[in-house]
């Protein structure tokens, strides 16, 4: 079977933010493929983080494709403002969205490349009639709110059936490093997001990425 290409997308949940120019420089000259930008709006999850001002920031400092995550309710209020802001792939939840195919083709409208995320809990099922029309799939390994959690591996066998239907990108994002990683590839995944195992590799980022990569090989030999 030809190997689709790995794509690391550091997220930047863990960056340190009164240096986040340099850190997500670092990213890019160590081969990060896009920059994931975790939004929570104290509502779909407990935390508030980040929104449309720091995607502008971010599009000031890097080419890279930003692959922004709405953990938020009500997304399709905020499709607009996040892609004029600067961002290349939109992620709505299926379970914040109330008529997720409108919420996919607007993003396309916009300009945008389309992601539909899915939580723990959430069966394949529920997003199997979006294959042809999301761009991504990304299948949440933890549940959505904070970094440094605990990979669910039980999420292994909905990658497994999504790729078995979709070309699309399935992305995994949640408790990925060096052990999990291999795990995701071989269920069918091929973007992997990770905050912690990149921004707290206690050897810095380049160390961090550089580390999940080399994962991933080890994992190809076998
Ligand atoms: C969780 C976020 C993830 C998170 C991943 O709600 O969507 O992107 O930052 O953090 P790690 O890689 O530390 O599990
Ligand atoms: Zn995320």
């Amino acid at each position: 079977m030809a190997q689709r290409p790995l794509l690391i997308a550091p997220s930047i949940l863990s960056a340190d933010f009164s240096r986040l120019a340099e850190q997500i420089g670092e990213a890019e000259q160590n081969g990060a493929d896009w920059i994931h930008i975790d939004v929570m709006d104290g509502h779909f999850v407990p935390p508030i983080t980040m929104g449309q001002m720091v995607t502008e920031t971010c599009r000031r400092i890097t080419d890279l494709p930003l692959d922004v995550h709405l953990m938020v309710n009500e997304p399709d209020k905020m499709l607009q403002s996040f892609a004029d802001a600067g961002a290349d792939h939109i992620h709505v939840h299926v379970e914040a969205s109330p008529n997720i195919q409108q919420s996919l083709q607007r993003i396309h409208e916009l300009g945008c490349k389309a992601g539909v995320a899915i939580n723990p809990n959430t069966p394949a099922d529920k997003v199997l009639s979006l294959v042809g029309l999301a761009d991504i799939f990304l299948v949440m390994s933890v549940n959505p709110g904070y970094s440094g959690q605990d990979f669910i591996s039980s999420v292994l066998p909905k990658v497994s059936k999504l790729r078995a239907a979709s070309d699309a990108h399935i992305q995994l994002d949640g408790g990925i490093d060096a052990e999990t990683l291999p795990l995701a590839l071989e269920a069918g995944g091929d973007v992997f997001v990770a905050a912690s195992a990149i921004f707290k590799h206690p050897d810095g980022i380049a160390s961090g990425i550089q580390t999940l990569r080399s994962s991933s090989l080890e994992a190809q030999k076998h």
